[in-house]
């Protein structure tokens, strides 16, 4: 029966660990092809704070492929990305002070990456989106976020 033995250690951790060990981080790559990595991200609702990665895996300097993580309702959506394109890269292509972004990372260039952490409780819309504000990139550069119980 040694065959089931790691099995059972598997099983027997899996038991052990307490509900709270709901995935609370994740990382999303973004590319020289003005792409995401990922089209929709699910936040459990169990975790106090969540925690985004954003990895630029490409090589172009951020003044000409810049990348960032937006996130929004999707109704504040289209009303941020277009303030966000008169922006300038020195605020990260957000307007000043803009209370409708939910979080967000900095502007990143190839080989960069920047993380950003927010608390879950402020997810009160239905439905989240997330997009890269750079001139240009949100209608590659989009999804989904929401909240899963
Ligand atoms: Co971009």
């Amino acid at each position: 029966m040694q065959f089931w033995k790691p099995l059972a250690v598997l099983a027997l951790a899996g038991a052990t660990m307490p509900a709270f060990a709901a995935d609370c981080a994740t990382e999303i790559d973004a590319n020289d092809q003005m792409q995401f990595s990922k089209s929709s991200i699910e936040v459990p609702a169990s975790c106090k704070q969540f925690k985004l990665t954003l990895k630029h895996t490409g090589k172009f300097p951020k003044a000409a492929m810049g990348h960032n993580w937006v996130l929004t309702t999707t109704t504040d959506y289209a009303g941020v990305a277009k303030d966000g394109m008169a922006a300038s890269l020195e605020t990260d292509f957000l307007k000043a002070g803009d209370t409708r972004v939910v979080a967000h990372t900095k502007v990143i260039g190839g080989g960069e990456s920047d993380t950003v952490s927010f608390d879950v409780a402020k997810l009160t819309a239905p439905e989240y989106t997330f997009f890269c504000s750079f001139p240009g990139h949100a209608m590659m550069m989009k999804g989904s976020l929401k909240l899963v119980k």
